[in-house]
């Protein structure tokens, strides 16, 4: 027997497989994922109701219709409508929340979900708050709660309820980790009953109704997990200082969601469960719609909008497929190119050269591919499995043969355009031959091939393995086809492509060098190397502007200045420090030493105090700085380049200026990129923050796009 009910369009069906099993199956048919909208908990309610008033059933089984995909989550679109919401209402929408789950236990009949897929946020609120949960095996079947990567916690009753099912100390690194697990960590934390193939999951759930009704376990677990947790004192002391110590030595003090979380499944855990529940929703909706919460919020709708952006206007363009790819030049950015491949299934050419650094590049890949994250170790098993996928060689040809070849060789235009002379004549009519630059113009340097259509940049950032961003950069011939084609190669990489018009520094290096040029000002006006990295850091930045000059390398950041200088000399000074340094041979990290010096055995930079011999004779003056005045310096001429960018239209969408940023150089997220931080200060703001560095001239001059923005009262997102 099988009848439909609920609101239209239905996306909870309620079926009867047998007299006394209801089966809810939720699923959304006009989208991919089952999301936990307004309009579909009001439907679940609906069903509730019917399901309340058979006193005869025995059990009820929620599923998802959908193979592979459980619940993905509420309704983010719903929650930013809410953002400006008062507090009253915050918390109302988290009781209703809680309320409606809550049905679930107070059922005659046991409630059971049977989870195939991913199974987060709500979805996972929903499955705690039902008598038990089956997994299928399938590999995407995971639980979990990661609304504190959105700067919240659980407020449908999820830090009340998951304490109370797997204890208060499995509960705490589930909530305020926000990473999910598989069924074999959710089975051994007792959070689900049993693990079945997705085929066998309704006539699993059936069973295991069939013996709770035997044996009654629900009905002792639904009193026990009413009221409070039974802990001793020194327990909960000690679990709340070390998850505590934990969180702050992670989140910095610039992530209040896991501290709070764990904050309120401490405090709930010695209330009765309605109590805690309403507790949770006092301070959940603290967290909703602050700062950090719209900031995250941001973030998830740039890389959501990033996954379905194609590059370009023309939807009507479909990619070449890439199977193959050839890198030449086999150094930092070459072997870790490489190895992204690789690590997506592409097989490669890796070519160089020299012969050392090809072979040194493809151990490097080795290396990469076969480093196993859960054992933190190499894997044999692995190396065994990807160095088919791995041809380190000299042939022009077995490189030309590849649907893309990137070369990746010294930053020096001749060197690669002698590169590209040779080579073209070899390629497949679709090849698409792409440069790693980081800051030579794409348009240069295809100015003599016979395909500058089939040319662009593919720019990766370093290092490779860890930062999601690239560059796809058009040169003034590069098709629209080019363009789709490595856009949708660089999400088989993984990573998150932002395509951006030809200029010097394309995007993200534009925008980075006015910082880490301000930087070197500031030292030689006085400011203090520790000082700067501590206000950069407060700021949020992954390093200090200092730091950052001996990672890159000061030979590197010297060439990469002089480029930025030539562009725009009114801008950007030719600091004189930088190559004072590489002359001395202090080149960074790499040679031991750089501003700082990195002689010890962690390799960990230390001040010495020598740096003082490379900066003093070019001191212009020696006075204090305050914080607010250093960070205005460090960051307010990265904001006026970005409103340049803007202006020159770099980029596409305002939105790729954030995203880049933040997956190019760690932006911090908590900031939700810089014009999503430079709308919440505001436009007058930042103009009267600008007035007090006017005397700097050209490069902390307000630009037009933001005096109009002050006058309109309009914000980057807005426009
Ligand atoms: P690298 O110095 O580590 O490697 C360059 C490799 O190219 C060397 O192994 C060299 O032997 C090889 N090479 C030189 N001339 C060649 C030729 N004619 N044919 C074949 N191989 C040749 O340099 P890195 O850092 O990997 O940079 C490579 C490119 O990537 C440059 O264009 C650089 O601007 C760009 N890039 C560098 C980043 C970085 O942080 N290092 C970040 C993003 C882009």
């Amino acid at each position: 027997m099988s009848s439909e009910q609920g609101a239209s369009p239905s996306t909870i069906t309620l079926s009867m497989p047998e007299a006394d099993i209801a089966v809810l199956t939720l699923d959304m048919q006009d989208k991919g994922a089952n999301i936990l909208s307004r309009s579909v908990l009001v439907e679940l309610a609906a069903h509730l109701e019917t399901l309340e008033a058979q006193p005869n059933l025995a059990g009820v089984v929620f599923i998802s219709g959908k193979p592979n995909m459980f619940i993905a989550g509420a309704d983010l679109r719903e929650f930013v409508a809410s953002l400006n919401a008062p507090k009253e209402d915050v918390i109302a929408l988290s009781k209703e929340g809680q309320d409606l789950f809550a049905r679930f236990t107070k059922l005659p009949a046991v409630s059971v979900v049977a989870i195939d897929g991913i199974c987060v946020g709500g979805g996972a609120e929903l499955a705690v708050w039902c008598d038990r949960r089956i997994m299928s095996d399938g590999p995407k079947t995971e639980i979990g709660f990661p609304e504190v990567k959105l700067g919240l916690f659980p407020g449908w009753g999820g830090t009340a309820r998951t304490p109370r099912i797997v204890g208060l100390g499995n509960a705490v690194e589930l909530v305020t980790g926000g990473e999910s697990i598989d069924a074999q960590a959710a089975r051994a934390m007792g959070l689900v009953s049993d693990i079945v193939p997705a085929a066998d999951l309704l006539p699993a759930a059936v069973r295991l109704i069939r013996i709770e009704q035997q044996t009654g376990q629900f009905r002792k677990d639904r009193q026990s997990w009413a009221g409070p947790i039974r802990m001793s004192e020194t327990e909960l002391g000690f679990l709340g200082a070390t998850a505590s110590a934990v969180i702050q030595g992670q989140t910095k003090g610039q992530y209040p969601a896991p501290l709070a979380a764990l904050e309120v499944m401490m405090g709930g855990s010695m209330m009765d469960i309605q109590a805690a529940c309403e507790f949770e929703a006092t301070e959940f909706a603290k967290l909703f719609g602050s700062e950090v919460n719209r900031s995250l919020l941001n973030i998830f709708f740039l890389t959501d909008r990033n996954k379905k952006d194609e590059g370009v206007d023309d939807t009507s363009l479909s990619p070449e497929s890439v199977n193959s790819a050839a890198v030449i030049g086999a150094g930092i950015m070459g072997a870790g190119i490489a190895a992204a491949n690789v690590k997506r299934g592409i097989s490669v050419s890796l070519t160089d050269a020299n012969k050392g650094a090809l072979a040194k590049g493809v151990s490097n890949v080795l290396t990469e591919v076969s480093f196993n994250k859960a054992t933190r170790q190499a894997d044999v098993d692995l190396a065994v499995k990807m160095a088919p996928l791995i041809n380190g060689t000299v042939s022009d040809a077995e490189v030309a043969a590849c649907d893309v070849v990137i070369e990746a060789v010294v930053e020096n235009a001749d060197v690669k355009k002698s590169i590209y002379k040779r080579l073209e004549p070899l390629l497949g009519d679709n090849t698409i031959l792409a440069s790693n630059t980081s800051t030579i113009p794409i348009t240069g340097l295809a100015k003599d091939l016979a395909h500058p259509d089939r040319f662009c940049g593919i720019h990766f950032f370093n290092p490779v393995r860890k930062m999601k961003l690239v560059e796809v950069i058009r040169g003034e011939k590069t098709s629209d086809q080019t363009v789709v084609t490595a856009v949708a190669y660089a999400k088989r990489l993984g990573k998150f492509p932002i395509v951006v018009n030809d200029g010097p520094g394309f995007l993200v290096n534009r925008l980075l060098l006015p910082y880490m040029n301000e930087a070197l000002e500031l030292l030689c006006e006085g400011a203090e190397i520790a000082v700067i990295e501590k206000v950069a850091k407060a700021f949020g930045m992954p390093m200090g502007p200092i730091t950052l000059y001996d990672v890159v390398g000061l030979d590197t950041a010297f060439y990469a200045g002089r480029v930025m200088w030539e562009a725009f000399p009114d801008r950007i000074s030719a600091s004189p420090v930088l190559p004072a340094l590489v002359k001395a041979g202090r080149l960074g990290q790499k040679s031991g030493a750089g501003f700082f010096s990195y002689q010890n055995p962690k390799k960990k930079g230390e001040f010495d105090p020598e740096i003082a011999k490379f900066i003093d004779p070019y001191k212009k003056g020696d006075r204090e700085f305050d914080k607010q005045e250093i960070e205005n310096r460090l960051f307010l001429p990265m904001l006026l380049e970005a409103t340049r960018v803007l202006q020159e239209k770099i980029v596409r969408d305002v939105r790729d200026v954030d995203l880049g940023l933040i997956f190019g150089i760690g932006f911090p997220p908590f900031k939700g990129g810089l014009l999503h931080w430079a709308d919440r200060v505001g436009a007058k703001e930042l103009l009267e923050r600008l007035k007090t560095l006017e005397s700097l001239g050209a490069r902390t001059k307000p630009t037009e796009l933001l005096q109009s923005m002050a006058a309109e009262g309009k914000t980057f997102y807005s426009n």
